[in-house]
């Protein structure tokens, strides 16, 4: 009884308590609306003077006189929002739009109800830290075009799960793209605009399997990466990202059946459109505009609004629909299986492969050469590749590609190399045919039973930003697996004729028959391609030259002698791609010496039988550099003179292709001699030779070190730079080359695998470079000649595969005369010969002290080996007589000298081509499109400015 009677009570009192609330509510209404008139300083057309707000214009209220909807667009309110706008606890919508309100937005935590909150337009200065925290009844958000302060978008949306519109558009919004945009946190969620802000990153997956149907991302700028989200967005009918950086390809849009808009305007999207979108039968708008596309202009049905300005994409054609070039094709899947990257859709573009496209070598129209080392590939090589039949060189090392090597590959006829070192291909190489080089080193996971050819091991640090050489002026940290260069034959002579053309130039000043060597009569040219991984590559003779005498005839029939030759300002040598087609017989396989990083080198022969070497540089080496640049490097190889230097005779310059002409080297390179010569069927060198071709590179490299003006340090010593002629003595090759590549490329890091065994510590470690780096490398070829090892030789024990390391163990042991167990069994030593020996040990162990400012210079190597070379002396050879050039005189003007030493006069004998061919100015080369580079300044050189 007492209990239900306590209940009745207790039920009133709740009552009570209720009514009370409801009241106090209703006038706290009153209050907050009051709040809100005063601040928003409503202007005198605007009827809120009832004290009852519900009687308000543009206000509602529900039954219980609770105000639910204030709307007031577009009535140029100047005012601010009041801070206890929250209490307006029943408010389902809050439309302010189009005015002029300032201020912050304030807490709206209260507003549980609220459903629309339209503000957009105004000049609104901040937006609460916890936005919408609990209001889960919010469907549609407006805020766009507000001059907030920068604000990143809170996690609280989340708590607004009722949300369809969200549109947050020119907000001032920074960050990233929250990742809870998703069905999963926002199930509700359709049309999502956060255009013109300042968004960055990528694109988040909680995306996938959103119910998104509006996508505006356009306007952020640094929005990045890939798109391919959009694939699993099947909601979608409107996408507009314009304005971003977002990179890759279009993905499969198949699924996203009722897109009507896409709009991807300015980024830098790549690959082929895919058939995917254009056939998407609902699409209404499409824009392509500024982006990297490549493949076919694609076509659209004739409903679809499209721009698309082809010339700022990287379409092969300009014509909507037709089709690529079948070899566009092939490398355009190529890229596909590398991601499309960026870098390669911007060079590949148009119809023609051969036209300076990064990476493609072409001898006519065939594909000789892929070349995309480093390039930051990742992805897989593409089977697509063996499409290329006339494939001979494939160099995808230094990248991060993972997959296997396609079998495919080993369909390729003309296969030669195949290098895909360091990158993480993995599984089973397959089998290619015996002939072909096989590079697969560095990569950790690939299949044993691939014939892997070692080839040092990559070096942990890499020096490439490291500065300052010790004369500090070297900012430069290119080195060069380039490969080049040949001795003039015999010592004697050379006139380098390129005639068929209507030129011919004498490097002979005199002639001198006696100084030629007994080999010179079964002059071998010999081909080299050495087993070196790398190097050997141009050369071209000068020898068979015997001398002045032959010159004569070496002008002649000029059918185009006009143009083929010019001597330009600096005096070099410009010689015209037809020359040098000619010469090679059109740059063909049978004429190749060698190939290395830079190109590849060709045996030429000129009419009167005259070798050259010709080099052909790669055009990913050589793209980079403007033709400025490129002509003043040239410039300076080309005063580089020295009997141990090999000569550049000449360049050529044509569209993008860049060729060096180089005397030719009939006795190959010094590795051939000292580490093939089995293979080579030749003689292994005997103790004085060595000892001559020590002295021969310690000359050549003290010239360079020793310039006037400039120091040049070579960086790149080692047997397959040495080359040898046909008296068997020594020239050095590839010095400089390192300054025609690109910036950045082909840098220490990329060599090092090749040449580490020869490599400074310090500059191995630092990138350091001093002409105490020769001085170390130099050691390490004397170690060489020695032992006959190789700086590196894998076919060692563990504890023996590095040389110096080796020498300097063998060197410190306690046994006596221990360097005698190490001396190269083909030397049959005597007691002089292991004299000899022993001092250059010394001198070797010297070379290459750990500390640079142990290691002595070049001149007291040359000392030193001089007067160990006193016995074998080649009599035949003045040494003060430079065999009759005089090395510091440009070639042509020398030309011209021993024309006129020798009475002839070119000049006069045909007054059409001849000045053409000598004295013309007229630089008819085609000209290059002259790219920003740095190129100029990459010069290593030391001198004290
Ligand atoms: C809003 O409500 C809070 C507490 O409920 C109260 O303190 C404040 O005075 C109210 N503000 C207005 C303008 O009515
Ligand atoms: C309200 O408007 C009047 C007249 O337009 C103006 O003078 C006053 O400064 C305004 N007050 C506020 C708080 O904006
Ligand atoms: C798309 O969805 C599939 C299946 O849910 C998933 O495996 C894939 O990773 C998603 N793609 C992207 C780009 O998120
Ligand atoms: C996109 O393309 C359509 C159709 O050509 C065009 O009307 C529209 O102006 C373009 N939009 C932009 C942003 O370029
Ligand atoms: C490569 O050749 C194969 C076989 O002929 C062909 O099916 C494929 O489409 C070609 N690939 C490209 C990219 O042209």
């Amino acid at each position: 009884m007492i209990k239900s009677h306590l209940g009745i009570i207790s039920f009133f009192i709740t009552l009570l308590g209720f009514v009370n609330f409801s009241i106090s509510q209703t006038s706290l209404d009153a209050t907050t609306m009051q709040a809100l008139k005063s601040s928003l300083n409503l202007t005198s057309d605007i009827d809120w003077s009832n004290p009852n707000p519900c009687k308000w214009e543009s206000v509602q209220c529900d039954g219980s006189n609770r105000v639910t909807r204030i709307q007031l667009k577009q009535k140029g309110i100047l005012g601010t929002l009041p801070s206890d706008l929250q209490n307006l606890s029943e408010l389902t919508v809050l439309e302010l739009f189009l005015n002029q309100i300032s201020g912050p937005i304030p807490d709206l935590k209260g507003l549980t109800r609220l459903q629309k909150l339209n503000l957009h337009n105004n000049l609104l200065t901040s937006v609460p830290k916890d936005l919408f925290s609990g209001m889960s009844s919010l469907q549609e958000v407006f805020l766009e075009n507000n001059p907030f302060v920068s604000w990143e978008i809170p996690d609280t949306i989340k708590e607004a799960t009722s949300l369809q519109n969200l549109s947050l558009s020119n907000c001032s919004i920074t960050g990233k793209i929250p990742d809870f945009f998703g069905s999963q946190s926002l199930p509700s969620l359709t049309n999502l605009k956060l255009s013109q802000n300042s968004l960055y990153g990528e694109l988040p997956s909680s995306f996938t399997g959103s119910s998104l149907q509006s996508l505006y991302l356009n306007g952020n700028v640094k929005l990045n990466g890939s798109i391919s989200i959009l694939k699993n967005m099947t909601s979608l009918t409107e996408i507009d990202l314009q304005g971003n950086a977002f990179t890759g390809p279009i993905p499969d849009l198949s699924g996203l059946k009722s897109l009507r808009v896409f709009n991807v305007r300015e980024n830098q999207l790549t690959g082929v459109v895919p058939p995917s979108l254009i056939g998407l039968s609902s699409l209404t708008t499409v824009n392509l505009t500024n982006n990297l596309f490549q493949g076919p202009t694609p076509l659209f049905g004739k409903s679809v609004g499209v721009d698309i300005f082809k010339s700022t994409n990287s379409f092969c054609t300009d014509v909507a629909g037709v089709a690529c070039d079948p070899r566009v094709d092939v490398l355009v899947s190529v890229a596909e299986s590398f991601g499309y990257p960026k870098k390669l859709a911007e060079s590949w573009k148009g119809n023609d492969p051969c036209v300076s496209w990064v990476g493609i070598t072409c001898s006519g129209s065939d594909i000789t050469v892929v070349n995309l080392k480093k390039q930051d590939l990742s992805g897989t090589i593409s089977p697509s590749l063996a499409n290329l039949t006339s494939l001979e060189t494939i160099n995808l090392s230094d990248n991060v590609l993972s997959g296997s090597i396609p079998s495919q590959l080993t369909t390729l006829p003309k296969l030669r190399t195949l290098d895909v070192s360091n990158n993480d291909i993995f599984g089973d190489v397959p089998k290619f045919r015996e002939d072909v080089r096989l590079v697969i080193d560095g990569n950790t996971n690939i299949g044993k039973d691939g014939p892997s050819r070692p080839s040092g091991s990559p070096v942990a640090s890499r020096g490439r930003n490291a500065s300052g050489g010790g004369s500090g002026s070297d900012s430069s940290k290119k080195s060069s697996n380039v490969k080049i260069i040949v001795p003039v034959v015999g010592g004697v002579v050379g006139a380098l004729c390129l005639v068929g053309l209507g030129v011919c130039l004498y490097a002979q000043k005199r002639k001198r028959p006696a100084r030629v060597q007994s080999p010179s009569s079964n002059m071998v040219i010999h081909p080299h391609h050495s087993g070196d991984t790398d190097d050997i590559k141009l050369t071209v003779a000068a020898s068979s030259l015997n001398n002045g005498g032959g010159s004569e005839s070496c002008y002649s029939h000029s059918e185009s002698a006009t143009s083929d030759i010019h001597v330009v300002e600096a005096g070099n040598l410009v010689i015209s791609i037809q020359v040098l087609r000619n010469v090679t017989n059109n740059f063909s396989e049978e004429n190749i010496l060698g190939r290395g990083g830079f190109g590849t080198v060709y045996k030429g022969e000129l009419h009167d039988g005259t070798k050259i070497a010709v080099k052909r540089m790669e055009s990913s080496v050589v793209s980079d550099k403007g033709l400025t640049e490129f002509k003043s490097e040239i410039t300076v190889l080309t005063k580089m003179r020295h009997r141990h230097l090999v000569a550049l005779l000449g360049y050529c310059l044509d569209g993008n292709e860049r060729l060096l002409v180089y005397e030719y080297m009939p006795q190959g390179t010094l590795s051939q001699h000292l580490f093939h010569w089995k293979e080579e069927g030749l003689k292994p060198l005997d103790w004085t030779r060595r000892l001559a071709i020590a002295l021969d590179v310690a000359r050549g490299v003290e010239y360079l070190h020793t310039l006037a003006h400039q120091s040049f340090i070579h960086r790149d010593l080692k047997p397959s730079n040495i080359l040898l002629g046909d008296d068997m003595r020594a020239k050095v090759s590839d010095f400089g080359l390192v300054r025609l590549a690109p910036d950045g490329k082909y840098s220490i890091e990329t060599r090092v695998a090749g040449t580490f065994g020869y490599l400074a510590p310090e500059y191995a470690v630092t990138g350091r470079v001093t002409t105490k780096v020769d001085i170390f490398s130099l050691g390490v070829i004397l170690m060489e000649l020695i032992t006959g090892r190789k700086a590196l030789d894998e076919t060692q024990p563990e504890d023996s595969v590095h040389l110096v390391t080796w020498f300097r163990r063998v060197a410190a042991s306690k046994v006596e005369n221990a360097f005698k167990n190490a001396i190269d069994p083909n030397i049959i030593p005597d007691k002089d010969i292991i004299a000899s020996i022993e001092k250059v040990w010394e001198l070797a162990g010297h070379c290459c002290a750990r500390e640079p400012y142990q290691r002595p210079d070049m001149a007291h190597i040359v000392n030193v080996l001089s007067t160990l070379t006193v016995q074998w002396k080649p009599t035949e050879i003045d040494p003060d007589d430079l065999y009759g050039i005089d090395y510091d005189m440009p070639l042509p003007q020398k030309v011209k000298e021993w024309q006129a030493f020798e009475g002839l006069s070119q000049t006069g004998d045909d007054s059409g081509s001849s000045s053409s061919a000598y004295g013309s100015k007229d630089n008819t080369q085609t000209s290059i499109p002259t790219r920003p580079s740095g190129f100029a300044d990459s010069f290593t050189s030391v001198d004290g400015r």
